[in-house]
């Protein structure tokens, strides 16, 4: 609960960090990183409760089992709702649904295929 989080001071959070743009892991002098927009959401969340972040990062498989069996407080991890999920776990509202693009000009269409056409330019 809210309030056993609070106590504890530490917000756990589950995710498998293999999905870009969601969660995923850089390396920065050797030393792992999670990033993502997710990743910045649960930093604000742990702000917004006042207590520390810890990320357990594991296989999307193992992430209802973590929550259900309290290994974890929540999960960030690009989880779309099913009915089959909700039957074992509590969905917080939408806050992205995946319909989103990225857009150029029509203009490059020929030129800007894949990520690697923008090597130099971004
Ligand atoms: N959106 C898909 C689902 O809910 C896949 C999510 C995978 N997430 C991840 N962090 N690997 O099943």
């Amino acid at each position: 609960s809210l309030q056993k989080i609070k106590q504890k001071g530490t917000l756990v959070v589950g995710m498998s960090a293999d999905y870009p743009p969601y969660e995923f892991t850089t390396k920065e002098n050797g030393k792992t990183k999670y990033v993502g927009f997710e990743v910045s959401l649960a930093k604000q969340f742990a702000k917004d409760l006042g207590v520390r972040l810890v990320i357990k990062n594991m296989d999307f498989d193992s992430l209802l089992v973590a929550l259900e069996t309290g290994k974890i407080d929540a999960i960030i991890s690009g989880m779309n709702v099913t009915n089959e999920r909700k039957k074992s776990v509590d969905f917080s509202n939408t806050y992205y649904s995946g319909d989103s693009y990225f857009l150029i000009n029509k203009g490059d269409k020929d030129k800007l295929v894949n990520a690697k056409s923008f090597n130099g330019k971004t």
